[in-house]
């Protein structure tokens, strides 16, 4: 069963602050992209990229993939992307030639999760799961609140924490049931799991990694160059 890697890369990174795209902005030197894109290569099971580009960007991704050392037997594919990230995913999912039938969905936004996650998502998938994500237990305790601007917040609920996962990518599915998510659920989502569980669907954790972590805020950049420098010694 072939494997394609769906990375949506569109987004501007309103939280990281003024500049590039954030999945064009570097990390000790190379685009934030590009660690996504050859964290994906780098498992056996990954025959195809597609890349969701910032809108006007797909040019200058493709030639950010020429000029980069990546892994021959791997192909890639570029598409624009569109106003949020669920649109972004289904351009991507329209891009998917016929003959793969798993579908990785990772975030750009998280260059540096290790490939060993990555194949355990693949493997459950290829076990009969039909979406897969990779999470980790949380280290805060979680309350839920009463939204409310310039004034303390109000308490609702505490979840027991040690029944809580935060949710990583790759997040790894049946590729026909996440299409077919895609074209049925209209609500906005934060990820593609959730799609499924809204039809119904079954979604089973696997263990995720802490260097799969989201590069959203400034800080998040500091730790991301220093896992990479740590890499290096
Ligand atoms: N994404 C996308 N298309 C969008 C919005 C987001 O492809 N219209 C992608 C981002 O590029 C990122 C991933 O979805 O790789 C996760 O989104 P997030 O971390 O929220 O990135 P941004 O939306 O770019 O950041 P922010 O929300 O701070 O603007
Ligand atoms: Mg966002």
């Amino acid at each position: 069963v072939r494997t394609a890697a769906v990375i949506p890369a569109a987004g501007r990174g309103v939280r990281l602050g003024p500049g590039a795209p954030k999945a064009l902005r570097a990390l000790n030197g190379t685009p934030m992209l590009i660690h996504a894109v050859r964290a994906m290569a780098a498992s056996r099971a990954v025959s195809l990229v597609v890349v969701v580009a910032p809108p006007d960007g797909a040019p200058e991704v493709r030639s950010l993939l020429d000029a980069h050392a990546l892994p021959e037997r791997t192909e890639f594919v570029v598409v624009p992307g569109g106003e949020t990230r669920q649109e972004s995913v289904k351009l991507g999912l329209d891009a998917l030639p016929d003959g793969y039938d798993i579908v990785l969905v990772h975030d750009a936004a998280r260059p540096l999760v290790p490939v060993d996650t990555v194949d355990s998502v693949v493997e459950a998938v290829r076990e009969g799961a039909v979406a897969v994500v990779p999470a980790l237990p949380l280290a805060d305790t979680v309350k839920e609140v009463e939204p409310a601007e310039g004034a303390p917040e109000p308490v609702v609920a505490t979840p027991v924490r040690a029944r809580l996962r935060a949710v990583q990518t790759p997040q790894g599915f049946d590729r026909k049931a996440l299409v077919h998510a895609h074209e049925t659920v209209t609500e906005d989502v934060t990820d593609d799991a959730s799609m499924i569980e809204q039809l119904g669907g079954t979604v089973v954790v696997v263990p995720g990694h802490e260097e799969a972590f989201k590069v959203t805020r400034p800080l998040d950049l500091v730790l991301a160059e220093a896992v990479l420098a740590r890499r290096r010694a």
